[in-house]
């Protein structure tokens, strides 16, 4: 009977240590967080999946069961069946070849994830998808670069930002949002748009997100401003730039 149950807990205890270290070895930080804003249990479709990582690893994770891997090139969806393929969970995915949500159901998933483009692309994703604009969707956002756009596009289009986390991956800082659609239609501000929820945040890797928009949008204000001192956008900017109180800092 020891030798079961000792058998048993060492069966176990590798069961639960090759999923962790899989899970460690599949998400880099900006996927890590990603996967935390996904919500227990529900169905997920990432959008632009490569490699499936995400998906993959959620599953293994245990967080939830089955998941959507959708991507509009052959090839990255080909890296995706390989990977479930290597961990055994290829049952519990779909692989979808298509453009964003274009092809999907609006009752195939409850959790979207669109990370790893650029701000202005995943505006595009969410804005050629009219079913999106539903409370019941949990969306979670990574862009790689123009945050703000995607920013302005969620205020002006009644998603509300529920949380955001700025994390470090290969030493460059992002910011990964979670959002909800609420209806509720805001004129968005240029402070807003640059920081998001991370406005009041003050953790370290916030601070260094701060620090990062305030110093390019000094520069990107003060370019304007050499050549055009009256220009009044420019002046807007290095206003916000002002306003980007970094905690522990002097003003
Ligand atoms: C840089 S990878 C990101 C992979 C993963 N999501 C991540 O964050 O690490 C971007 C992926 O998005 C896919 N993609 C680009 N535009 C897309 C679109 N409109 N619909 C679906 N997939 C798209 C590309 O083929 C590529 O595989």
């Amino acid at each position: 009977m020891t030798f079961f149950v000792k058998k048993g807990t060492i069966i176990m205890y590798n069961y639960v240590l090759k999923r962790i270290f899989m899970k460690k070895n599949l998400l880099d930080e900006r996927l890590f967080a990603c996967a935390e804003f996904v919500r227990n249990q529900s169905v997920l479709a990432d959008i632009g999946t490569d490699h499936a990582y995400l998906p993959v690893s959620l599953i293994l994770d245990g967080k939830i069961d089955f998941a959507l891997a959708c991507d509009i090139n052959a090839k990255p969806l080909e890296k995706a069946k390989e990977t479930a393929l290597k961990y055994g969970v290829e049952k519990q995915v779909s692989f979808r070849l298509c453009d964003g949500l274009n092809d999907i159901k609006e009752d195939e998933f409850s959790d979207l994830a669109v990370a790893g483009m650029g701000g202005e692309m995943i505006a595009k994703i969410l804005d050629n998808c009219p079913y999106i604009k539903n409370e019941k969707y949990n969306l979670i956002l990574q862009p790689m670069s123009k945050a703000n756009i995607l920013r302005k596009y969620l205020c002006e289009n009644g998603f509300e930002i529920l949380q955001e986390k700025a994390v470090i991956s290969n030493r460059k800082i992002y910011s990964v949002i979670n959002a909800r659609f609420s209806g509720e239609v805001r004129e968005s501000d240029l402070l807003f748009e640059y920081l998001g929820a991370l406005q009041n945040k003050s953790d370290e890797n916030a601070i260094a997100y701060k620090k990062k928009i305030k110093k390019s949008l000094v520069k990107k204000a003060k370019g304007i401003l050499s050549a055009d001192s009256e220009n009044e956008q420019a002046k807007l900017i290095l206003e916000t730039a002002e306003k980007i109180e970094i905690q522990g800092e002097e003003k």
